[in-house]
């Protein structure tokens, strides 16, 4: 994506060659920052922090945080240890986990001398990888809003998504914005209604400004506008991403997709999910009962932040004091309630021989 100008992703190497540049996401829509991450620590914080988010960028920093570790200690134990403080930083999105387990079976059997700079390469080609999946994605995708164009006699095709599955949550492009980008960049005429997604907002800090910046016309809605939307004819279609998919094809994403899922399913709204292959994780079938759900501070909900009418950035209370919140980070829609998943190879059905067929050298024989 294009930030003032320039064509910017979101993780790079800079020019030393070895530390790593980022956006610190933290601090979007109000300021756009950028940081150097230099150590493993450094790179596990960032994403345990959510200074980088998504469930691609998540796989692509912890892979530059092996090389970071390893430059400080390219032992068997220091490979080990790195990728067990990383595997902790967050739960839910896979890609976390695929990543490390590919800079693993890079350096795993290389004597320590070799081992840097085939980290370094493999990082930079995971990194590479997903520019190339997302783009294969959005021509996929583009494909699906292109037909209801064609069915609305070239009318405005009207798209909802939720939570940041954008440029910002990938190394470029974005996985659910893939198709919005293409389609948009193609010359067809769209609209997003973006969720804010409570509690921490990415659409609405996130999705709205790459969207914007992008020039793509949107309108961000409250996260309960969505089943009133889809009931008025005003969606014609939902993409979301997604951190966790099932062999069986159960979706995981930021908590609220299951129900906009709902209310798609209710009015007939075609529901997809945009996703690269990393992000299936074929060892688990059921994802209500398997995946590992996110559970974050209890401050998320109780507390806002934002910038004032004077420009000064404050946080501020929005429940009573002592009050508790619960805060689940995500949710598993069901299989039954996803259209098609918009994947690198295709949109394909969300069945376990649909995934199978498409990933072989992935599933297993799953
Ligand atoms: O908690 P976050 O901001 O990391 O959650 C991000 C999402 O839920 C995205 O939809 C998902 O990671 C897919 S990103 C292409």
């Amino acid at each position: 994506m294009k930030v003032d100008g320039r064509h910017t992703r979101t993780i790079w190497l800079e020019s030393d060659g070895v530390t790593v540049g980022t956006i610190d996401q933290r601090l979007l829509p109000h300021r756009y920052v950028t940081v150097r991450l230099e150590t493993l620590a450094d790179a596990a914080e960032a994403i345990r922090s959510m200074l980088v988010r998504g469930a691609p960028l998540i796989g692509a920093t912890a892979a530059y945080g092996v090389c970071l570790a390893l430059r400080e200690d390219a032992s068997d134990a220091g490979l080990e240890a790195a990728c067990e403080t990383l595997a902790k930083t967050r739960p839910t999105a896979i890609n976390l986990r695929w990543a490390l387990g590919e800079m693993l079976a890079a350096v795993r059997n290389l004597p320590r001398e070799a081992r840097l700079a085939a980290a370094y390469a493999r990082a930079n080609a995971i990194a590479d990888e997903d520019v190339a999946i997302n783009q294969a994605i959005g021509r996929h995708g583009l494909a699906l809003i292109e037909e209801i164009a064609r069915r609305k006699g070239g009318g405005r095709v009207e798209i909802l998504t939720h939570c940041n599955a954008g440029w910002l949550a990938t190394v470029d492009v974005g996985t659910a914005t893939a198709p919005i980008y293409t389609a948009h960049d193609k010359g067809l005429d769209l609209h997003v209604f973006v969720d804010e997604t409570r509690p921490r907002n990415q659409g609405a800090s996130l999705t709205a400004w790459e969207l914007t910046h992008h020039g793509v016309p949107c309108t961000l809605v409250a996260d309960n506008a969505g089943g009133h939307l889809m009931q008025h004819g005003q969606v014609d279609l939902v993409i979301v991403g997604t951190d966790r998919v099932t062999a069986q094809g159960d979706v995981c994403n930021k908590i609220g997709t299951y129900l906009k899922a709902l209310a798609a399913h209710d009015n007939g709204v075609p529901f997809y999910v945009a996703l690269p292959s990393p992000t299936i994780d074929f060892a688990v079938s059921d994802g209500v009962r398997e995946i590992p759900i996110e559970e974050r501070g209890e401050e998320e909900v109780t507390l806002m932040a934002g910038k004032t009418a004077d420009g000064r950035f404050e946080t501020v209370r929005i429940a009573p004091d002592g009050v508790r919140a619960s805060n689940y980070g995500f949710d598993v829609t069901p299989a039954r309630l996803v259209t098609g998943l918009i994947t690198e190879r295709g949109v394909i059905a969300p069945t376990r021989a649909a995934l199978a067929a498409a990933f072989p050298e992935r599933s297993g024989g799953a």
